[in-house]
């Protein structure tokens, strides 16, 4: 089983964008996959409800809701026992208690980063946070960045890739801007599950992801990469 939390204390850079997308994908490859919801506004709970019965199932925990009168925490909590994937979307402004509660459950932090000076400022200090926890708890729980809304050459997107450089921490997927996710979202589905053209071509996004999740969290040298997505391709 892998648990992959999305976690930055930004709001609006992806994170439930991110953890919806994925769990499709997951789902949609035949893996049993559970989504935990840990923001009271709902959004991955509300996608979940969105979803058609017709495609792959994927078991929701809304998390953030108190255990149902007369169960346990524990009950609520529970998943299929041939879980594959957990995959946690998290709140904007969680403070240093929430980061480690998440850091300890998960194998992998993913962190989602738009191109602004705002969020990459907020994502400097978030990732402060991250290590601080990590380091107090020891654990080796791998970080990665997302970087979300990219468009090709943009000074903000040249700013970030700078920033991302002095972190020494690995980027292992680069998201589109485009408005299928945003259509996507409203109706329970994954990008990968739209019928546009235009949208099929950033499954390769999610293939790319999921790779890297399962084969190689060192990070991709940059002849990976470009091996990778000619594989994929
Ligand atoms: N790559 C993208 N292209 C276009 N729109 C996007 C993209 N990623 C996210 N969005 C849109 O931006 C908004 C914020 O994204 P999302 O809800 O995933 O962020 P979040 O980090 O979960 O926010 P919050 O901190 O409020 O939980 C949403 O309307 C989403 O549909
Ligand atoms: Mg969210």
């Amino acid at each position: 089983m892998l648990k992959i939390s999305v976690m930055n204390a930004k709001g609006g850079c992806g994170k439930t964008t991110i953890a919806t997308n994925l769990a499709s994908y997951c789902a949609s490859l035949g893996y049993t996959t559970a989504l935990f919801d840990y923001d009271k506004q709902a959004s991955s709970t509300r996608w979940l409800k969105d979803r058609p019965s017709s495609r792959p199932p994927i078991h929701g925990v809304a998390a953030f809701e108190p255990p149902p009168a007369g169960t346990t925490r524990a009950w609520q909590m529970r998943i299929p026992h041939n879980t594959r994937y957990v995959i946690t979307d998290t709140p904007a402004g969680c403070g240093l208690v929430d980061i480690e509660d998440r850091v300890a459950e998960a194998d992998i932090i993913l962190i989602p980063v738009l191109p602004s000076s705002i969020d990459i400022h907020s994502t400097a200090d978030f990732i402060r946070d991250l290590l601080l926890v990590g380091k107090a708890r020891a654990h080796n729980t791998g970080l990665a960045i997302v970087t979300n809304r990219t468009r090709i050459r943009t000074k903000a997107v040249e700013k970030l890739e700078r920033f991302i450089k002095k972190l020494d921490i690995p980027v292992v997927a680069r998201i589109r801007d485009t408005q299928h996710y945003v259509s996507a979202a409203g109706q329970g589905l994954g990008i990968h599950e739209m019928i546009e053209r235009d949208a099929q071509r950033d499954r390769v996004t999610w293939a790319e992801l999921l790779y890297w999740l399962e084969n190689n969290r060192d990070g991709f040298t940059d002849f990976e990469y470009t091996r990778l997505q000619e594989l994929i391709a």
